[in-house]
C-alpha cells in the first residue's frame, strides 16, 4: 500500500516550469488575490460550475475516483471526521459517503455556495456538514480532522503555501491529507485554460507540501496507462508527521 515517493521524470526539468508560465491561464497571475478569488467563485457559481458533474463523468474523472476508494488506495476506512476542500459538486464527497464509516464526520467545504448546493442536491444526502469559505483561511480549530480530501482546487491558488499551511493546521498529527492537482503536462495546460487555474510541476508542488508540515508518503496514477503516459494529475498522500 505504501509506495517509496520517487522522482518523475517531470520533477527533474525546471525548464518545464518556464515553458508552463508561458502557457497556462495568465490570469491567475495578473489579478489581485481578492479579485481573483471572486472570478473563480463566480465562475463555479455560473453554468460553467453546473456543467461541471457532467464534464466530470465525461472525462472519466469521477469513475475512476472511484476506482481509487474502491481499491482503497485512498483509503478512508478508518477515518473519524474527513474534511473534503473544494466540494464542487461532490465529486469526492459522494465517495466518502460510500466508504467512510457510518459514523464519520463528513464536512463539504467551498468556496461557492451554488456547488454546495449543487453538492448536496445530487448527493441526496443531509450527513455532510456545508460549509462555504477560502482554503486560505479554514473557519476550523487546529487538529480538527484526521484525514482531508483536496481534489482539484489547489491550482486555484496563486501561491500554494497559505493554503497547504491551514490545511496542516486543521489536520491531526498523524492526519492524512488525499491531494490532487493539475499537472504541468499538456492534458493540464488545457484544463488551466478551461477552469482557469494554474498547474504544478511535481517537484514544486512538494516541496510547498513539505514547507507546510505535509510531507508526501505515496504517489498514484489512476490506472497503468495514466502512469504510463504521465497522465491523470497529481495524485498524492501526505501525512502530518506526529512530532512537528
Ligand atoms: C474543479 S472543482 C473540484 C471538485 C471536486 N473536488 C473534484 O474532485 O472534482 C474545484 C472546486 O474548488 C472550489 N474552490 C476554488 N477555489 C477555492 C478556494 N480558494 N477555497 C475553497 N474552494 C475553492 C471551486 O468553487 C470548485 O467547486
Amino acid at each position: 500500500m505504501i509506495r517509496n515517493v520517487r522522482s518523475a521524470p517531470s520533477e527533474r526539468r525546471p525548464s518545464r516550469q518556464k515553458i508552463r508560465r508561458l502557457v497556462e491561464f495568465p490570469g491567475i497571475k495578473r489579478l489581485a488575490p481578492q479579485q481573483y478569488r471572486n472570478r473563480i467563485r463566480h465562475l463555479y457559481d455560473g453554468p460553467a460550475g453546473a456543467m461541471l458533474v457532467m464534464a466530470s463523468v465525461m472525462s472519466l474523472h469521477e469513475p475512476l475516483l472511484g476506482r481509487m476508494f474502491r481499491r482503497r488506495k485512498f483509503d478512508v476506512s478508518s477515518c473519524r471526521s474527513i474534511l473534503d476542500v473544494g466540494s464542487g459538486a461532490g465529486q469526492i464527497l459522494g465517495h466518502l459517503l460510500k466508504r467512510a464509516h457510518a459514523d464519520t464526520r463528513l464536512v463539504a467545504f467551498d468556496l461557492s455556495h451554488h456547488m454546495l448546493r449543487r453538492a448536496r442536491s445530487r448527493l441526496h444526502s443531509d450527513r455532510p456538514g456545508f460549509v462555504a469559505g477560502d482554503l486560505t483561511q479554514l473557519p476550523f480549530a487546529d487538529s480538527s480532522f484526521d484525514c482531508i480530501t483536496c481534489g482539484w482546487v489547489i491550482e486555484h491558488l496563486p501561491d500554494p503555501r497559505p493554503g497547504l499551511r491551514e490545511l496542516a493546521r486543521v489536520l491531526q498529527p498523524g492526519g492524512r491529507l488525499i491531494l490532487l492537482a493539475t499537472e504541468d503536462t499538456l492534458p493540464g495546460l488545457v484544463v488551466s485554460h478551461t477552469w482557469k487555474c494554474r498547474t504544478y510541476n511535481r517537484c514544486e508542488l512538494r516541496a510547498a507540501c513539505e514547507e507546510a508540515g505535509l510531507p508526501w508518503r505515496s504517489q498514484f496514477w489512476f490506472t497503468p496507462f495514466h502512469r504510463f503516459f504521465k497522465m491523470g494529475g497529481i495524485l498524492v498522500e501526505a501525512v502530518k508527521p506526529l512530532h512537528a
